[in-house]
């Protein structure tokens, strides 16, 4: 089969920060709280749609790889939290970046979406008929919270990544992969009411519910077994591993599943403390990140982990290419805002905060 290699990557998150701190005003917790038993400091609060984050991502992610939106054969949205259900957010990224060639569609496995994605760009390049795929993450997940609950308010953010993968017969790309889902605990971590079977009404309450715990031990299993598995279908030893960007859920989940693989911290990249939890984009964020930091060089194995709603969980060994520097760059941005992070959450507190269900 032919190999989908990264040729483009690129970030996008939104200016407004939202802190420990801000968070202390409106929910009974505190800084010290969330540090020690998350790893979070802060994260992103969005003053615009999933797809405006997606768009500036994908134009980011384009330029690195030297490319136009024309040539996007596909573009694949890994989200939870769409503009809108019809039409599907890839289809408003198409339009929005102009890439008119390409079909666009999303795709939802919650906090595993990157992974899912990746390995959906691979084989549909792989089995020919695809040259190019634009895969986003991109989450505005701050609109599914009630910021007075405090189990589960401090937890996530907003932004997106995204990559580039074009056919390619380099020896390189996914080596190994495993995709799983257990539905049969999908009521642990979901968003009730959030499609068909909640009742119409303008008082409609759509916010994150979660059983933390019982979704902690779950995804230090299901991250660290699945990534012990792909590590050794890729044919590769512990040590042959240069870098795990696994999805940033929760420090102790990352260091947790790091120690299952016996892997040293240094070869775990996490960026937790400034985003939070943003679902499908922290992988993508995340890789760029690496990228920029000198994290990943040509030929790094890389392996990808994640976790989420459905419950899902996913894990890749990616062996990296040759070129690791951007063959371009892009001014694509975000309109401007001043708005803060406490201004911009005010609509749920009004919302929630009066205990509207
Ligand atoms: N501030 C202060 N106290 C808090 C907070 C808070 N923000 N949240 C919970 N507490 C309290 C609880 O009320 C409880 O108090 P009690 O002992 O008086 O009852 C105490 O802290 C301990 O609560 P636990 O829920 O047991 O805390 P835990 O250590 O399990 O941490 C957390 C909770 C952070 C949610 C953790 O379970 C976790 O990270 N779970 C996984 C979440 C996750 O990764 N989800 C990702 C998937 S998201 C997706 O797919 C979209």
């Amino acid at each position: 089969m032919r190999n989908a290699v990264i040729t483009g990557w690129g970030k996008c998150v939104p200016p407004a920060v939202l802190s420990n701190a801000d968070l202390e005003t409106v929910t009974e917790t505190s800084d010290e709280w969330i540090v020690t038993r998350t790893g979070i400091r802060e994260r992103r609060i969005s003053h615009v749609e999933t797809s405006d984050m997606a768009a500036v991502a994908g134009l980011r992610a384009l330029a690195t790889a030297g490319l136009e939106p024309d040539d996007i054969d596909l573009i694949l949205v890994a989200t939870c939290t769409p503009d809108r259900l019809i039409p599907s957010t890839a289809a408003i990224v198409q339009d929005k970046i102009g890439a008119g060639r390409a079909a666009a569609m999303d795709l939802n496995a919650a906090c595993s979406g990157f992974i899912f994605g990746l390995v959906t760009a691979r084989q549909m390049i792989g089995a020919g008929g695809f040259e190019r795929v634009l895969l986003i993450g991109a989450e505005k997940l701050h609109y599914f919270l009630d910021f007075t609950d405090r189990s589960t308010s401090v937890l996530f953010g907003d932004g997106a990544g995204a990559v580039v993968l074009e056919g390619s017969d380099e020896d390189a790309g996914v080596r190994s992969f495993e995709l799983g889902t257990d539905g049969s605990v999908a009521d642990i971590l979901c968003v009730p009411r959030s499609g068909t079977e909640g009742a119409p009404g303008p008082d409609r309450r759509m916010v994150v519910h979660m059983e933390g715990a019982e979704v902690f031990r779950r995804a230090v299993a299901a991250m660290g077994d699945a990534s012990t598995r792909v590590i050794e279908e890729a044919g590769l030893e512990l040590d042959d591993i240069d870098l795990l960007i696994p999805h940033q859920a929760n420090i102790r989940i990352i260091e947790a599943t790091a120690r299952r693989l016996r892997l040293h911290p240094s070869k775990v990249f996490v960026n937790i403390a400034s985003y939070g939890n943003t679902s499908a984009a922290t992988i993508p964020i995340a890789l760029t990140e690496a990228i920029d930091e000198g994290r990943i060089t040509p030929g790094s194995n890389i392996v990808f982990a994640a976790f989420g709603g459905g419950l899902t969980w996913a894990a890749a060994v990616y062996r990296w290419g040759s070129r690791i520097e951007p063959l371009g760059s892009s001014d694509a941005d975000l309109p401007p805002s001043d708005a803060s992070g406490l201004e911009l959450m005010q609509p749920n507190i009004d919302l929630y905060g009066m205990g509207v269900q």
